[in-house]
This record gives structure tokens, sequence and C-alpha cells, in this order.
């Protein structure tokens, strides 16, 4: 019987993760819940990689959170150990070092405009200056943690004084500042667009609480079934393979001038908001593409993988 993990930070499996491991049970194999901070890797010795202590005997895995506020060090550890892990021929979706680059909004931001993805005009700087600069070009501009998640620490400005007060205190912490325009959002939502492989297998209208402009579901947000158009498939399967993604959850707004516009590719997105609305639990999609991953009859660069 094929042993499938769903790797995660938290001690307990999350609503996402049980969706996964009982997946998993229900297609017929034994599925486990393991721990990224207790992986330990071995370099010219022994079993490569081990779990709490004994060697880790996988199929497949399913890699759901590298760590929330990890250091650098951290995160260099449990995304060398999981790339061991691949590299010892044990697939993981999503790979660890597209798991790396989703998390970094700047480069994966990068990558989707570099394969035709529409994308906010976004600054990267460690300058307070030169951001000031762009924000007044813009009129109206979003400043964002790089590597954050669930629309939490973004800010809105649109008055120079409230944003100079915002960036000195960025450079002052000596943190990177991301800054991007504000792009109005059609009726005040954007799409959540689920892609498993090479396809979107259910989508949802995330509707910002009234007198926000933040359609995370973490942050309020009301989800609504939203129908799956080939173009807006075509855009999301392409934003998920510009970072080399197996799966990924897409933020897709529509322009009050009726474009698309991406926000974000998300490596590992929670969906019970998702489910709720349209009922489709990406959960046994995601354990047949690692079959598929673990019987040869798909690959990374299937994901958009390179190199
Ligand atoms: N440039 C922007 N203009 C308007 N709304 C934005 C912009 N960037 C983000 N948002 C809103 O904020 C939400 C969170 O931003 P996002 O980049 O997805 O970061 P997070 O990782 O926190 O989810 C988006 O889903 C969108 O509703
Ligand atoms: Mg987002």
């Amino acid at each position: 019987m094929p042993v499938v993990a769903v790797i995660h930070e938290a001690p307990r499996p999350t609503w996402s993760s049980r969706r996964l491991l009982e997946a998993a049970r229900a297609r017929g194999h034994r599925a486990r819940y393991v721990l990224v901070q207790y992986l330990s890797g071995t370099v010219a010795g022994g079993c490569a990689v081990t779990y709490r202590g004994s060697c880790l005997e996988l199929d497949g895995a399913i890699v759901r959170a590298i760590g929330r506020f990890p250091s650098l060090e951290t995160l260099l550890k449990r995304v060398g150990v999981l790339a061991h892990m691949v590299d010892e021929g044990v697939p993981a979706v999503n790979h660890p070092l597209s798991l790396l680059a989703a998390r970094d909004k700047y480069t994966s931001l990068r990558l989707l405009a570099s394969s035709g993805v529409p994308v906010p005009r976004t600054l990267v700087t460690e300058d307070p200056y030169e951001a000031l600069h762009a924000i007044e070009r813009w009129g109206r501009a979003v400043i964002k943690p790089i590597a954050g998640t669930m629309g939490l620490g973004s800010f809105m400005v649109d008055d120079v004084d409230e944003a100079y007060r915002v960036l000195e205190l960025i450079a002052t912490l000596r943190q990177p500042i991301y800054v991007q325009e504000y792009v109005e959002k059609k009726g005040n939502r954007d799409i959540r667009a689920f892609v498993v492989g090479d396809r979107v297998v259910a989508a949802a209208y995330r509707v910002a609480p009234s007198g926000a402009w933040k359609t995370n579901v973490a942050r309020g947000a009301r989800t609504e079934p939203a129908p799956v158009t080939p173009e807006l498939e075509e855009l999301a399967v392409r934003a998920a393979r510009s970072v080399g993604l197996c799966y990924a959850g897409v933020d897709v707004a529509e322009t009050v001038d009726g474009r698309y516009v991406v926000f974000e590719v998300n490596a590992a997105p929670l969906w019970r908001g998702l489910y709720e609305a349209t009922g489709v639990d990406p959960a046994p999609f995601i354990v047949e593409l690692l079959e598929d991953m673990i019987k040869g009859r798909r690959d990374y660069r299937d994901c958009g993988l390179r190199g």
C-alpha cells in the first residue's frame, strides 16, 4: 500500500490537511501526517532523510507548510531537506524550490510577468524615497510584506505623508519594501482559481467586507461560486506553471475596465471557503496528481518547473 505524507508545521492537522489525509485514505493509500521540523537530512552516510530519528519511508508527499515565521536558516534547512527527499526519488507537491519561489512575492511576480500573465506595476526596493516616488506617480498604492500571506500586514496608501511614515518604519526595520499600484477591482472582489495540474477544479469569488479592499477569506471575505471560463482557466494554469506549481490557488481580479490581473499564486492554498461556495473539494484531485507523479505519468516539467 503506497505511503503518502501530508507535511506541515502545525502540531494538529488543519481543515485542509485533514481533507488531504482523508482523500489519500479513500484512494487506498496509507496517509501520514509529518511535521517538517522533525525531518532531518544526512549527507554522506546512512539514510538520507529521517523522521524523528527513523528512516523516512514514503512514496510521495504533499507539502502544506514549511513554517509561518521561520528564520532564514530554518527555511533553508526545511527547503533543503525536502529537496533532498525529492532527489532521493520521493515526489513532493509542490516542489520545495517552487514553494520557496512562491513564498517570495517579488520572484513569483517576476516569473508571472515573464510568462505573459498581467500583474500590477510593482517596485521592490530598500530605498524609501524610490518607493515614495512610485506612490506619487501611481496615486494610490499597496505596500505589502515581501513574504506575507492571508492579507496580513499590507497597507493601502494614497496620502504621501502617511506613505512616508510607513516606508520610514519599514526601512528602520531593515526590511525590503514591496510596493504595488492599487488596482480597482470590479465589485470589490477577486477570484480564487484553484489549479490542479492542467485545469482549474473550482473557482470562487471572494468579496471583500464593505469598506475593506482585501479579499482574503482570513480577513472576512465572503465566497461565492465563480464560473470557470476558458480564459480564466488558461490564465490561472499559465500562472501556476510559471512558478512551477503542480497545484496552486491563483488570485485573479477583474479590473473595472474589464481586464484580468493576477495578484499572486499561492503554493499551499487553504480551501474551506472555496469548498463552502462551490461544493468542490480539491483534495482528491491533488492526491490523484501525486499518484501520477509517483507512477511516473507526470513529472515536474509538466508543472512548469525548469532545470
Ligand atoms: N495591488 C492591489 N490592488 C488592489 N487590491 C489588492 C492589490 N494587491 C492585493 N490586493 C488585495 O489584497 C488581497 C491580498 O493580497 P495578496 O497579494 O494576495 O497577498 P496575501 O498573500 O496576503 O494574500 C488580494 O487578494 C486582493 O484582494
Ligand atoms: Mg493572496
